[in-house]
């Protein structure tokens, strides 16, 4: 069974067994504990954690709501020290006031959510003899974004009309970000956010391009659009022009004003991962979680400088505002087929096939160009979909993470699901989207044409079809499927120091809690894949890191399920009975000071 300690290098521990257990279970021999806390303080002047007394002011010096993405990055004179920035992608109010009443929220439970938005950035300290990790309030380069922060708008769309607002009539200057997802650390030392659902916090929408985007004409869940006037579209309709971006954030100057990057594109953007051409460009891959929608990859024209001055990081922060956006076709090579569940590869025996980046948007030094008819360049980089729609792009199962493999240059790309596909006139499974109503999702493995990061051509095939692996339509890249965990939904990827994939799920479809899980992509092992933690009631597994002698992992929304509030808890974690449930982050490590998995 899937319950051994044996595996490839990386991935030598027994394996959890799925669970619906309400706590973080880890493997025998290994240790957690929890790093941080909603609702911990920060930054100076910040009051502990009072959740009957929680105020907007508190909250902005705070540890936000619902963790997601997390970067840990290195912290140079500082011994044993590093920068973990985490994303806190929404709020649950019902779980974080008692006797919330949704139909009317008060001032300050808006403003307060306002505040548990956004992003953190706050220095963490190992443990001399241990993977424990604990966090270092005050700080001074501890810092919060909200969702009312000062951000700096680039690229081609900045300026524009399409992105003027009455309270910004350059077009340049936005307050705040929303619903940052998942992300991705550059080479130059910063990290990027995607903002996600962006849609739900606008209200009266009444454009098609706002419906493209899934926003509502009605009000919205929230109600902010009561208490700030931007979130009502009937009055201020550009306003959600100013969010669905890549957002950068320079974690080692928290003077500095973080961007928004229009050259990227704008739709629900899941993450972005950043990778250099053998020239020293950045390309990013990114995708739009969405049922049919695409994922894109971002190729720059200017080089990374290395160094610390500031002039250097000056430079690099330049470095997504020039380059070319591209979105996905994928083609099939076979006809189109269905995983069939005799669990055999129809058609030529295998579900691969090529694939193309078909340019979107230039954006130079002089200006931009648009290669899409009938779109300028500055439509393009704020309805996005619609250009992919123009230009045939492949619908997909719900693009998530995407990932190169540091190893091999080979991109891993997340599809969580589509209960959708192939129901009424939707699109019917295709080859690289083979179930129709896909529950439990797939992982695609991308090659690059001559393995550069550049290339317009692309070769692709299945890597993984979750499932339980007793059901005939999964596939674990070739490995016995009696020798796998069973695995659904896959979310966030990343990579540990050998080139496993690791990957944490979201809404995981088998009755079991969502978790996290290793996977080798090459050698003999290759598709043996094995479940490492998992999550408590209600949580999704998010913004894992992989490093040699910890695991990090953010526990977002536990206690999350329908009906739960603050008086009828659907958690107890991690503070136990009585207590508010707490989106938190988790370290791993072994017992016995080992590296992971080894
Ligand atoms: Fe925020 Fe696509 O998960
Ligand atoms: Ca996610
Ligand atoms: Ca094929
Ligand atoms: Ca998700």
């Amino acid at each position: 069974g899937y319950g051994t300690g044996k595996g490839a290098r990386g991935l030598r521990f027994t394996a959890v067994a799925p669970n619906t257990a309400d706590t973080v279970t880890i493997p025998d021999g290994y240790k957690q504990n929890i790093v941080i806390r909603w609702g911990e303080p920060i930054l100076r002047g910040a009051p502990a954690f009072d959740p009957e007394k929680q105020t907007a002011a508190a909250q902005a010096g705070q540890f936000g709501y619902n963790n997601d993405f997390l970067s840990l990055l290195p912290l140079p004179g500082e011994h044993n020290r590093q920068i973990l920035v985490a994303n806190h992608e929404y709020t649950d109010e019902v779980l974080m006031f008692r006797g919330y009443d949704a139909a009317n929220p008060t001032r300050e439970q808006v403003e307060i959510a306002w505040a548990a938005h956004g992003l953190s950035a706050v220095v963490v300290e190992g443990d001399r003899r241990s993977g424990k990790l604990t966090a270092v309030p005050r700080h001074r380069l501890n810092r919060r974004v909200t969702a009312t922060t000062a951000f700096r708008l680039t690229g081609p769309a900045a300026g524009s009309d399409l992105v003027r607002t009455s309270a910004d009539p350059t077009g340049r200057k936005v307050l705040g970000t929303l619903n940052n997802c998942s992300g991705g650390t550059t080479p130059w030392g910063t990290t990027l956010h995607g903002e996600e659902n962006f849609n739900q916090y606008f209200a009266n929408a009444s454009r098609t391009t706002d419906k493209r985007y899934g926003i509502g004409t009605g009000a919205s869940e929230r109600k902010w659009e009561r208490f700030d006037k931007r979130f009502d579209l009937a009055q201020e309709p550009n306003e959600a022009h100013r969010f669905g971006y890549v957002v950068e954030l320079d974690p080692y100057d928290p003077d500095s004003t973080p961007r928004k990057h229009t050259a990227l594109g704008r739709f629900k953007h899941e993450g972005a991962t950043v990778r250099l051409t053998r020239d020293g460009r950045p390309v990013v891959y990114t995708g739009d979680d969405e049922r049919f929608d695409y994922f894109y990859k971002f190729v720059g024209t200017k080089r990374m400088k290395h160094g610390s001055s500031r002039a250097v990081r000056e430079h690099n922060l330049s470095l997504l505002d020039e380059g070319t956006l591209y979105v996905a076709k994928l083609t099939g090579d076979s006809p189109a087929i269905e995983i069939d569940g005799t669990g055999k590869l129809p058609g030529d025996g295998e579900f691969d096939g090529s694939g193309e980046w078909i340019p979107l948007v230039t954006a130079t030094a002089k200006g931009a160009v648009s290669h899409v008819e009938g779109m300028t360049a500055e439509e393009v980089c704020v309805f996005t979909r619609l250009a992919g729609d123009k230009v045939g792009a492949t619908k997909m199962d719900r693009p998530e993470d995407i990932e190169p493999n540091p190893h091999t240059g080979k991109v891993y790309v997340a599809l969580t699901n589509n209960s959708n596909r192939g129901v009424g006139t939707n699109a019917k499974a295709d080859e690289a989207n083979p179930r129709n109503a896909n529950k439990h999702g797939h992982v695609l493995e991308l090659t690059e044409r001559w393995n550069r990061a550049d290339s317009t051509r692309f070769a692709w095939s299945l890597f993984l079809v979750a499932g339980d692996p007793n059901d005939p339509a999964t596939y674990f890249a070739g490995f016995p499927k009696d020798k796998v965990s069973p695995i659904s939904c896959p979310d966030n990827v990343a990579f540990d120091p050998y080139g496993n994939l690791w990957i944490s799920t979201d809404g995981a479809q088998l009755g079991y809690h969502d978790g996290l899980f290793g996977v080798a992509t090459r050698g003999e092992r290759r598709g043996e894949l094995k479940q490492f933690l998992t999550m408590p009631n209600g949580a999704e597994t998010c913004g894992p890191v992989v490093q040699d002698r910890r695991v990090l992992v953010a526990v977002q929304h536990p206690g999350e399920v329908d009906g739960a509030t603050v008086d009828k808890p659907a958690s107890a974690w991690p503070d136990g009975p009585g207590k508010y449930v707490r989106p938190s982050v988790v370290a791993v490590w072994r017992a016995d000071g080992g590296d992971i998995g080894v």
